[in-house]
């Protein structure tokens, strides 16, 4: 069985990420979406509600299962037995770090590979950070987040 594994911060996920997790599953058996603890990043939501909302977004889909992790994912992908990591790429100003990333990943863990999907061109412009800005001045985020998130995110910013 191919497993791959598409990790992330999903603060929150938005229909960019929907989009490379379906692409991925029409290539691996199983899809481990697992949400990351990013040191560099003050997050919005806490890691249970994003794996909540990813659980929600997703519970339809078969083969595709919502994790978390702390510490190196290297170690993460050697555990659930996983033969690749998806990643999106959107523009070129994600090649550098995801370049960076991939061969950090291969060193500490030579027998995955990372796998890189192209979103959706009208997802090509989008992240977590601009989605939150317009949901918190109250802007429609709709085009970009499943209706359970959007539904999150006015919660959140209502307090
Ligand atoms: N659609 C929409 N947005 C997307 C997207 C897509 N298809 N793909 C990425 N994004 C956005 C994310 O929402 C995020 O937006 P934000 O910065 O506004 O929050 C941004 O692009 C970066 O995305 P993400 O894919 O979540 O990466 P990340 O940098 O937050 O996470 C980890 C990277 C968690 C995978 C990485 O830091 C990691 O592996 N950490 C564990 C520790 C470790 O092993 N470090 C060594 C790595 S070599």
């Amino acid at each position: 069985m191919k497993i791959a594994v598409y990790p992330g911060t999903f603060d929150p996920i938005t229909n960019g990420h929907v989009d490379i997790i379906k692409r991925s599953a029409k290539l691996f058996d199983k899809i481990i979406v697992t949400v990351a603890v990013n040191t560099q990043k003050i997050p919005l939501f806490n890691l249970t509600e994003r794996a909540e909302m990813i659980h929600q977004v997703l519970k339809n889909e078969e083969r595709i299962e919502v994790d978390q992790f702390d510490g190196l994912i290297a170690e993460y992908l050697k555990r659930v037995n996983a033969s690749a990591m998806i990643r999106g790429l959107r523009a070129v100003s994600d090649f550098e770090y995801e370049f960076q990333m991939s061969l950090m990943n291969r060193k500490l863990n030579p027998d995955v590979e990372t796998v890189f999907l192209t979103p959706a061109q009208e997802y090509i412009h989008l992240n977590s950070t601009i989605v939150k800005e317009v949901a918190s001045f109250g802007g429609d985020v709709s085009e970009y987040v499943p209706d359970y998130v959007k539904a999150k995110l006015q919660e959140k910013f209502k307090k």
